[in-house]
């Protein structure tokens, strides 16, 4: 079940025993979240616990599947955060099964679904050409970096403690209102439970004077020996480095990868990285929407939340 990401021969299924369906049940839903789990586990993927918990707390009806025979070969995950912005990820079919048009279905299905929202994605960049095709707009790109071995930091300039709060003492509205100046949509059942999901080895709002200036979570993807942060918004780097050295200094043991995926557009993403000392690898893709572009500030944007779910 390994995936490639090398272009399959095209040879359309014609068959009947093809079907795609909406995650709308929760033997359908527990599958997924199976097959996920075994697909990471054998893959070695960083892929993230409780995909199909998370993306029924946006959205109970985002996940598709296409199954052939009644097993499932494909998926996606289209989550409707509100009525004007929607994001696609987890976008697979089984390596057996490609070139089918299989992908095809659950993604029409999937787009279907978002209706006229702006849909966001962020695309492997195998893939970008084709999502164009389907009428999305690369509106810039996307990097992950990621460090082997981390080892704890010195602190940063400026570094003061008492600045750096365990999320759950910290007022959880006045969060989501700083979130919501980083992310299209407001999305409290989400975040609560994404932030406070026992897989997260630390969640961290900076808050000075009364007012917050970041906050951030990382967490352990399947396998317990990788952490990626997500989301780490801060309104300038120094916060931002602040808080990414707590979490990395207070990891647990056995994590071999600690990573972050953010977005380009965001220019201090670099610098914090090379403070970090966090190399850039080649896996970076592209940013697409369709419908539009959402409105956000990215400038304080240094790692986005899921890949998943924007
Ligand atoms: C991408 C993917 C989901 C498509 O599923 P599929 O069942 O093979 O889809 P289809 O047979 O309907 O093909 C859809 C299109 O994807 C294109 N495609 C698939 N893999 C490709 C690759 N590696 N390079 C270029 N194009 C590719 C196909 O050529 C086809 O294009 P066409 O419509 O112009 O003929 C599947 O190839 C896959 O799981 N790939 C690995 C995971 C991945 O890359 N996911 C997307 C991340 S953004």
């Amino acid at each position: 079940m390994a995936q490639s990401t090398e272009k399959p021969i095209k040879q359309e299924y014609t068959g009947t025993d093809f079907e795609v369906r909406c995650c709308d049940t929760n033997e359908l839903r527990n599958k997924l979240e199976t097959t996920l789990y075994d697909m990471a586990a054998k893959n070695g993927w960083p892929a993230g616990y409780g995909h199909v918990t998370f993306s029924s707390l946006i959205d109970p009806e985002g996940n598709y599947v296409g199954l052939l025979n009644g097993e499932i070969v494909s998926m996606i995950s289209a989550v409707n955060h509100n009525d004007k912005f929607a994001f696609i990820g987890t976008f697979m079919t089984f390596d057996e099964h490609q070139g089918k048009g299989f992908g095809t279905k659950v993604f029409n299905a999937s787009i279907a679904h978002c209706g006229d929202r702006v849909i966001g994605l962020y695309a492997a960049p195998h893939m970008t050409e084709w999502y164009k095709r389907q009428g999305f707009a690369q509106t810039g790109t996307a990097s992950i970096y990621r460090k082997q071995n981390p080892e704890k930091l010195p602190l940063p300039e400026g570094y003061n403690p008492a600045y750096i709060i365990p999320l759950k003492d910290v007022d959880f509205k006045e969060v989501l209102n700083f979130d919501r100046r980083y992310f299209p949509a407001d999305r409290e059942k989400f975040l609560h439970a994404w932030l406070t999901h026992p897989k997260v080895t630390s969640a961290l709002v900076y808050v000075k004077d009364g007012v917050i200036h970041g906050y951030g979570a990382l967490r352990k993807c399947i396998g317990d020996k990788w952490c990626k942060f997500g989301p780490l918004f801060a309104d300038s780097l120094n916060v931002a480095e602040q808080l990414a050295v707590a979490m990395i200094n207070a990891l647990p043991e056995g994590i071999e990868y600690v990573q972050f995926d953010c977005l380009d557009d965001n220019p201090s993403v670099k610098a914090l990285a090379e403070k970090l000392n966090f190399p850039v690898t080649p896996y970076g893709g592209a940013v697409l929407y369709k419908n539009g572009v959402p409105e956000f500030d990215v400038s304080g944007v240094y790692a986005y939340t899921s890949g998943a779910f924007g």
